[in-house]
């Protein structure tokens, strides 16, 4: 009897193990399934130039990916290419869902509305406010409560730590300031995807960790996929993440770093 017992009891502890096993398994691929962002055999044509051949790329929910490579090799090209801004004549693509060789003009907004998009040069609205240029944006995208639209301006505010900042013209900020206004402008629309073209260009060492030091929260915090282009090494070595280099021609995924 009491061997039976015991026997019962190890038949159970398996069981119940094996349940545990599948139920990780099984939302673990759930976890890691959701690709963002995926090219295939692309070729990045800037005219009839080809920049780029054979473009293969996968990025996974929630990654945080640098695309490296000296000035010309393409960087902003590849890029321009995901968000609709160089149409993808050749290769397959999707970024957030959309097929990159569907894209029309009509279609882009729909792309970019689930895109966060940080640039160099911050490209505010010099004209109007921090909070103006959050609210231009909004209501471009078709938010029209404008209770809701205060809302989120506060939210994005407060998730790049300038709260109080609202109210200030961009001429008023520093260049750590107003690029933070750029990624607040960029995380509107809670996209799933941030491209950030040399974000940190214009910026000195320690206001460019400031703003690597956000990147990397916001990936982390809300899952949030983002794509750097950079060819400041310094940043990159102190920190590290997934390196895809542009090189003569093509991209090679992984790249290890060369100083
Ligand atoms: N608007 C454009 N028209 C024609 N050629 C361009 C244009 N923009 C960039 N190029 C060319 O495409 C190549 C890649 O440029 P780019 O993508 O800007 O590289 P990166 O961002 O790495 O500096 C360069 O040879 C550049 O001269
Ligand atoms: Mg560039």
């Amino acid at each position: 009897m009491l061997v039976l017992n015991g026997l019962r009891k190890e038949v159970y502890h398996i069981f119940k193990v094996y349940v545990i096993l599948v139920l990780t398994l099984t939302f673990q691929s759930e976890l890691m399934a959701e690709i963002i962002l995926e090219l295939q055999n692309a070729n990045i044509y800037q005219g009839k130039s080809l920049i780029l051949g054979e473009v293969n790329i996968q990025v996974q929910k929630g990654e945080f990916v640098y695309l490296v490579g000296k000035t010309g090799t393409g960087k902003s090209s590849l890029l321009k290419t995901l968000y609709g801004e160089l149409k993808l004549k050749e290769g397959e693509g999707t970024v957030v869902g959309y097929k990159l060789s569907e894209m029309t003009w009509k279609k882009i907004p729909f792309l970019r509305r689930n895109l966060g998009i940080v640039f160099q040069d911050f490209q505010l609205l010099t004209d109007r406010t921090v909070h103006e240029n959050l609210k231009f944006v909004l209501k471009a995208t078709g938010w029209k409560d404008d209770k809701l639209v205060e809302e989120k301006i506060n939210d994005v505010l407060e998730k790049v730590g300038l709260k109080t900042k609202g109210f200030k013209f961009p001429f008023e900020l520093s260049g750590g300031e107003q690029q933070r206004v750029d990624v607040a402008r960029a995380l509107l629309n809670s996209p799933k995807l941030i491209l950030a073209d040399e974000p940190t260009g214009n910026l000195d060492p320690e206001t460019s960790d400031e703003i690597m030091q956000l990147l990397f929260r916001i990936s982390k915090e809300y899952g949030t996929a983002i794509v750097m282009a950079t060819h400041d090494y310094r940043v990159i070595s102190k920190f590290p993440a997934r390196t895809i280099r542009t090189e003569t021609g093509r991209v090679i995924d992984n790249a290890g770093i060369t100083f």
